[in-house]
């Protein structure tokens, strides 16, 4: 466990749809910090689309640039910081999660995640094909220990208000586990 002073981010993780946008946006409202997004800061600062990078560079370079945007994000606290669901992937991005922030893990059936992306959200390049479910069980499949890892709570999202979400997660922290 770090020491308690060395973390003053929450950082939220877990698979594409288990609602670290929504959550952090909500989450960074109620403790007044920033919220900051490894996705968007990628996006910024390479003025293309995620889609588009995959496409033209890679997922070798798209993971390059994460890990860049996390050091950035994490540079400065305080801050909520929500991350691209393959962020626990390296080992140096694990490393600094844990020794930087707060770190929970949001997450709900596969079903659940699914439908939520189908409703609302942007495509994903992982997920495109004939069967989003099956690739999106395959990433749990190779994610879950790592998620585990990093993870100081992790939080059912499902059938839950962002509210009763955001008022566990604070709940944590008024318990005293940070220090902006
Ligand atoms: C990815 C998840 C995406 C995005 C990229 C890769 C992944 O973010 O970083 O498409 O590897 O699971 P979300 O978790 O916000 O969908």
């Amino acid at each position: 466990m770090p020491h308690q002073s060395q973390r003053a981010a929450v950082a939220l993780v877990g698979l594409s749809g288990a609602g670290k946008s929504s959550v952090g946006w909500r989450l960074a409202g109620r403790l007044g910090w920033p919220l900051r997004d490894t996705d968007a800061l990628v996006v910024t600062t390479s003025e293309r689309s995620i889609a588009q990078i995959f496409a033209e560079a890679g997922e070798a370079h798209f993971r390059a640039l994460e890990t860049a945007a996390l050091q950035q994000a994490l540079g400065s606290p305080p801050c909520v910081l929500a991350t691209g669901g393959g962020i626990v992937l390296a080992p140096e991005n694990r490393a600094l999660l844990r020794e930087r922030a707060f770190v929970v893990w949001l997450d709900a059936p596969t079903t659940t995640l699914i439908t939520r992306l189908q409703a609302h959200d942007e495509p994903r390049p992982l997920l495109q094909g004939d069967n989003p479910l099956e690739r999106l069980e395959a990433l749990r499949a190779a994610r879950a220990a790592f998620y585990t890892e990093v993870a100081d709570l992790c939080v059912n999202t499902d059938e839950r208000s962002i509210e009763e979400i955001v008022a566990q997660i604070a709940h944590q922290i008024e318990k005293g586990t940070l220090s902006p």
